[in-house]
């Protein structure tokens, strides 16, 4: 497994913990409410779990099982830090909104940063998609 796929099956292993805990927390404070404030990590249990855990899951493993180009190679490693770069900045950037507050404007900033994720990684495995 190439050491990109597994820094992010590494990071997708840890946004399943975080998300499962959050979601955790969340379903106890619904059966005893204790702090209000819980529900305002809505945001955060999904975009964890949903592009932290799935996709990047689905990212790590793609890179390393896609067939190669000839020679070996899996195409141009940069771009595919890229997209795990720009898509835990968007998680980031989404899960901090309604955590401090900040302007709804944020929303597009974070959804761009995933959108420019999966853009980068598409078009980066696209060359790789055919029959062996
Ligand atoms: C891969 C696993 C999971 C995914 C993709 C996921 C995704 C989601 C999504 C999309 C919502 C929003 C639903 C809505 O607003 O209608 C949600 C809500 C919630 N999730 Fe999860 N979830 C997962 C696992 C868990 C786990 C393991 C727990 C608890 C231990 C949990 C607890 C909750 C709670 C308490 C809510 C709020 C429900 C409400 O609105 O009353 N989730 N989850």
């Amino acid at each position: 497994m190439p050491r990109l796929s597994a820094w992010a099956v590494r990071l997708s292993l840890l946004y399943l913990l975080l998300g499962f805990t959050v979601g955790a927390i969340m379903l106890a404070n619904k059966g005893i409410p204790f702090a209000p404030w819980i529900w305002r990590l809505l945001p955060a249990h999904i975009d964890f779990l949903l592009f932290g855990f799935v996709i990047q899951l689905a990212i790590g493993i793609a890179h390393w099982i896609l067939p190669r180009y000839q020679g070996g190679s899996r195409g141009k490693e940069t771009l595919v830090w890229g997209a795990i770069s720009l898509l835990n900045l968007g998680i980031w950037t989404v899960s901090c909104i309604s955590l401090f507050n900040l302007p709804g404007q944020w929303l597009v900033v974070g959804r761009l940063l995933e959108g420019t994720a999966a853009v980068l990684f598409a078009s980066q495995a696209w060359g790789r998609i055919r029959p062996s």
